[in-house]
């Protein structure tokens, strides 16, 4: 498994990731607006082509996951959890001391990843997500930034 920061130019990469992932994916100008600024923080997984990645941003002292994917082919390989652990470490470097994210109440997988990763749930958005099946709930979930042992994502 190679991980690297992401970079203006990968904008492409990631908005096809993303949208093999998500009906309403991000575009490229979307992802090269993210990944100009100075407060966003991106790593890309790959071996030859790029497989996973994930993006977060500088929130005060805090660290939100904006989001994160593997390629559908490649899910449940370790990509998921090696790409958290990276931004972790970037997020440590950056001083940040917790990270916040939302998550789909029915998006077993992401729970499931971030549970691994020593995510505890801390609030819920009532109605958050707009789907094709009505509303669903976010749960709101943090962590520490840095290892957290017993983890495996620390
Ligand atoms: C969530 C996602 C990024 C996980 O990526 P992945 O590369 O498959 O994750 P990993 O292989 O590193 O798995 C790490 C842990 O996540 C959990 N997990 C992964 N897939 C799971 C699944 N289908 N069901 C339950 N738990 C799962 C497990 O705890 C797993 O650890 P284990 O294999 O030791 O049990 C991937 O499913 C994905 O891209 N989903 C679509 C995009 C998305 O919903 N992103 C999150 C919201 S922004």
């Amino acid at each position: 498994m190679s991980l690297r920061p992401g970079l203006p130019s990968d904008a492409a990469s990631l908005s096809r990731l993303h949208t093999a992932s998500f009906d309403d994916g991000w575009t490229t100008p979307d992802f090269e607006t993210w990944l100009s600024r100075a407060e966003a923080f991106a790593v890309i997984g790959g071996e030859g082509e790029e497989v996973a990645f994930g993006l977060a941003l500088t929130a005060g002292a805090d660290a939100e996951l904006l989001t994160i994917a593997t390629d559908p082919a490649r899910r449940q390989g370790g990509w998921g959890r090696q790409i958290f652990h990276a931004l972790d470490a970037e997020a440590l470097n950056r001083d940040l001391e917790r990270w916040v994210l939302e998550v789909a109440r029915n998006n077993l997988p992401a729970i499931g990843l971030y549970k691994s990763a020593g995510f505890m749930e801390i609030g819920v958005r009532k109605a958050y997500y707009r789907t094709m099946d009505g509303r669903v709930d976010a749960l709101v979930m943090s962590r520490k930034v840095g290892p957290v042992s017993g983890h495996k994502g620390a």
